[in-house]
């Protein structure tokens, strides 16, 4: 098993990461100072898949186990469903100390963090990531949040989470799309921040798409060092987190005209490949570097060109997008891969040409 720490003053906490760890949560927990009740919110895919496993190993450590089951789906992230929770929290007598054990994806980990930051002004919380994306992403940092007025993530709140445990041995059940969706963040924060971790992953992207155990572990420790380094530097996301939006402008765009039948792994794959033609454009980006990251996102099995969709229309959801500052719509570039920086002095026009021309490229 390996650890991760994410180093944040007094709300720090450790990312644990092996295979086959769920079973030590029980254990953990009791270790941790947790004794009595718990709530698992998961939803019933995972649930089957993992939920009753861990429930009964929860029940051996003596806990009293609640699960509470919210349907698949990124509609769940929704005040309605929330409220729901909070009432179910409310009739099984959760308490200021219960911990909420957040079983699933990203959808989950950010519905049932949003309810474990509220209910009661904060209850504990465990974060117990079972897609890739969730394990490298979204289970690292404390964004919680639920969607509002079709606008993702508009209500939430920065909530860290007590522990997280990426059991790799669960991804074995992922499908193969949304093993892709997860490569995309680990090529991200590759991207972002570290060449090596590149190099590596192109030369072990075989063996972690066929979830070999040790590099699956390896790469999902990988990424999440990296998270919890950007995290620790800038929690509240006022500076260099903002490097972690590398493909998700031009990406967030596509998957809202799209109506998202896009993965998110998908569109910011296209979103990361986008920007960096527009860097390669600019002169800064090098053209052994564009096809390096290019010919690795193919190999994730990620899309290269830009789908069948209105450019105009992908224009002017970037106009809406959280990252917008003063007006002006700010992009991460990649200077080179492993390094960043973060413009706003991209035309509308380049973002087109780069739209269109990604069909012409070899
Ligand atoms: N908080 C953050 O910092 C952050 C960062 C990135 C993304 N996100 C959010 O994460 C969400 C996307 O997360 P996601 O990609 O994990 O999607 P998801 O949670 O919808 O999971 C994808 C699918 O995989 C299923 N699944 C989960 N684990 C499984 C397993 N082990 N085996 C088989 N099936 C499994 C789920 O039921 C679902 O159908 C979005 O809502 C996005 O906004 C949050």
């Amino acid at each position: 098993m390996k650890r991760v720490k994410v180093r944040l003053g007094k709300s720090g906490y450790e990312i644990r990461i092996g295979s086959g760890i769920l079973a030590e949560v029980g254990r953990w927990l009791t270790e941790g100072g947790f004794s009595d009740k718990l709530v698992i919110i998961t939803n019933p895919i995972v649930n089957r898949l993992y939920g009753k496993s861990l429930e009964q190993n929860l029940i051996r450590e003596g806990f009293r186990v609640t699960i509470l089951p919210v349907p698949d789906g990124e509609d769940q992230k929704s005040l309605e469903t929330a409220g729901r929770l909070y009432h179910e929290l409310s009739n099984c007598y959760a308490e200021r100390a219960t911990p909420v054990l957040a079983l699933g994806g990203g959808v989950i980990g950010d519905l049932a963090g949003f309810v474990a930051a509220t209910y009661l002004r904060g209850v504990p919380l465990v974060q117990i990531p079972t897609t890739l994306l969730a394990q490298v992403d979204s289970s690292i940092g404390g964004k919680v949040a639920v969607n509002h007025d079709q606008l993702k993530n508009k209500i939430g709140a920065f909530y860290q989470p007590m522990l997280v445990i990426s059991d790799i041995s669960t991804l074995r059940t992922l499908p193969p799309k949304e093993l892709a969706n997860g490569l995309a963040e680990v090529i991200k924060s590759a991207v972002v921040w570290d060449k090596e971790f590149f190099a590596y992953l192109e030369m072990n992207l075989d063996r972690i798409k066929s979830l070999d155990a040790r590099e699956l572990e390896q790469t999902v420790f990988r990424s999440a060092k990296i998270k919890a380094e950007i995290v620790a530097k800038d929690e509240r996301d006022l500076g260099l987190r903002n490097i972690l939006n590398y493909g998700h402008t031009i990406g967030h765009a596509i998957e809202s005209v799209a109506d998202f039948s896009i993965g998110h792994g998908e569109a910011v794959a296209i979103g990361m490949l986008a920007a960096a033609r527009i860097s390669n454009r600019l002169g800064i980006l090098g053209q052994n570097e564009l096809s390096r990251l290019r010919n690795l996102i193919q190999r994730a099995s990620l899309a290269t060109e830009t789908p069948a969709l209105e450019l105009g229309k992908i224009i002017q959801a970037m106009r809406h997008d959280k990252k917008i500052l003063g007006g002006r719509i700010r992009f991460v570039l990649p200077k080179a891969i492993g390094e960043v920086f973060i413009t706003d002095k991209v035309s509308p026009s380049l973002v087109e040409q780069v739209l269109v021309s990604c069909h012409e490229e070899t």
